[in-house]
C-alpha cells in the first residue's frame, strides 16, 4: 500500500506538474517529470550501462511522470513502456510524452515473460514494501540475460539499528542497506555487473527549469494539503541525505536463469487461473479496448447522475481517462506486434 504522503506526491503533484509543464512549454517536461532524482549525467551512465539502443524495449517500472523514459527515448531512441500504480503519474505521463502506460503494481507486470529488452527502476525500490516481489517479476519480464538499470536509496544502517528520533524516516520509505539490497537482488535472479555512487549532478539548464515547473505547481498549490505533505517528505529525504543516513547508488544487473520458471502474472487479479503468455496479452488488450470503447461511448452527463459507487471513471474526466486507455492500448498492441515479428521466420 502506498502512503498518503507519497500517494499525494506520486499522484496529485505528477498531474499538477504536467498542468505546469503544459504552462511552461515542452522543454519543461522531462526535467520536471524526473522525480527520482535522477539528472542527465545518471541517466547517460544507466543507458550505457544497460546498453541501450534504437528500437530497444525498455521497460520503466515506477515511471511515474514518465521523465527519465522519455529522456531515454529522446537521447537513445528506445521504444519505452511506462508502469506506475498510480494513476495520475499515468495520466500526467501519457499527456505528457504519447507514451504507453500501464497502470500496474511493480509485484504484478501485465506482460508476456521474456518480452522486454531492459528495464529500469528509478527511485522506487525504497518505496515499496515488498521489494522481492518487484524484482522478481522484471526478472521475469526480461528477456534472458538482460539488464537492469537501478537507481537505488540504501541506508546505512539497517532498519532496526536507525535512531528514528534524531531522523525520522519520511513516511512510507523503507530504506534497504546496501548489503540488504545485494541479497535481495542476488535472491530473484540478478548479477551486479556495476555501481557507482550518484554522479555529477545536473547542469544548470536542467534545474532551472525543474525549479520554475515546481515553482508554479507551489504557487497554483502551495495551499494543498498534498503539496504540503509532498514538501514535507522532500525536505525529510533532504535531511537524510545531508546527514548521511542515506545515498544514492546507480547499480547496474544482469538477469541470471533461476532454478524453476515462474508463473506469468495476472493483472490486477483480473484474470483467473493460469493462463499462456499470448492468450493473457490478447485478452488484456481486448479489457483495455472495451474500457475505451465504454469510456467512449458514455454520456457524461448520464455517468454523473449515477452513484458514485457505480462510476467506472470520473465524468468530469473522460478525455483523460481516454487518453490514458489509449495510451495503454498503445502498450498492450506493441507486444502483441513484436510477438509477430518474432514468430516471423
Ligand atoms: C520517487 S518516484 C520515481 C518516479 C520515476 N522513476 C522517476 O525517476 O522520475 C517513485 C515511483 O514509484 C512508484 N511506485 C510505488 N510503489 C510501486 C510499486 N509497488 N510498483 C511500481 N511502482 C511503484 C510510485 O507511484 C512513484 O511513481
Amino acid at each position: 500500500m502506498i502512503a498518503s504522503a507519497m500517494a499525494a506526491e506520486f499522484g496529485d503533484v505528477a498531474g499538477w506538474t504536467a498542468d505546469a509543464v503544459e504552462h511552461l512549454g515542452e522543454g519543461y517536461a522531462i526535467p520536471a517529470a524526473c522525480r527520482g532524482s535522477a539528472d542527465p549525467a545518471g541517466l547517460a551512465w544507466l543507458a550505457e550501462a544497460c546498453e541501450l539502443g534504437a528500437g530497444t524495449r525498455l521497460l520503466d517500472v515506477g515511471a511515474g511522470a514518465g521523465g527519465p523514459a522519455a529522456w531515454a527515448a529522446e537521447r537513445f531512441g528506445v521504444r519505452p513502456i511506462l508502469l506506475d500504480p498510480m494513476p495520475a503519474a499515468c495520466r500526467a505521463a501519457a499527456r505528457l510524452f504519447g507514451l504507453p502506460v500501464v497502470t500496474a503494481d511493480g509485484g504484478r507486470i501485465p506482460l508476456r515473460g521474456g518480452s522486454v529488452d531492459a528495464a529500469w527502476c528509478l527511485g522506487v525500490l525504497d518505496t515499496v514494501q515488498d521489494k522481492a516481489a518487484v524484482l522478481r517479476e522484471i526478472h521475469r519480464v526480461l528477456r534472458p540475460g538482460a539488464p537492469l538499470g537501478l537507481l537505488a536509496v540504501v541506508a546505512r544502517d539497517p532498519l532496526d539499528a536507525w535512531d528514528s528520533q534524531d531522523f525520522p524516516a519520511p513516511e512510507g520509505n523503507l530504506f534497504p542497506t546496501r548489503r540488504e539490497l545485494d541479497e535481495l537482488l542476488a535472491g530473484t535472479g540478478f548479477e551486479v555487473i556495476e555501481r557507482i555512487d550518484r554522479p555529477g549532478g545536473a547542469p544548470l539548464s536542467w534545474t532551472r527549469r525543474a525549479e520554475r515547473a515546481a515553482a508554479l505547481v507551489a504557487a497554483e498549490h502551495g495551499a494543498d494539503r498534498a503539496h504540503a505533505l509532498a514538501v514535507r517528505q522532500s525536505r525529510s529525504l533532504t535531511r537524510l541525505f545531508a546527514t548521511g543516513q542515506i545515498s544514492m547508488q546507480l547499480i547496474h544487473a544482469d538477469g541470471r536463469p533461476l532454478g524453476a520458471p515462474s508463473a506469468p502474472a495476472t493483472r490486477g487479479g483480473a484474470m483467473n487461473g493460469p493462463t499462456g503468455d499470448n492468450e493473457f496479452e490478447i485478452e488484456f488488450e481486448a479489457e483495455v479496448q472495451a474500457e475505451l470503447d465504454l469510456v467512449a461511448s458514455s454520456d457524461a452527463e448520464q455517468v454523473a447522475a449515477l452513484p458514485v459507487s457505480e462510476w467506472l471513471f470520473d465524468p468530469a474526466d473522460a478525455g483523460r481517462e481516454q487518453l490514458g486507455l489509449r495510451n495503454l492500448l498503445g502498450a498492450a498492441q506493441e507486444l502483441e506486434t513484436d510477438d509477430l515479428r518474432d514468430e516471423t521466420p
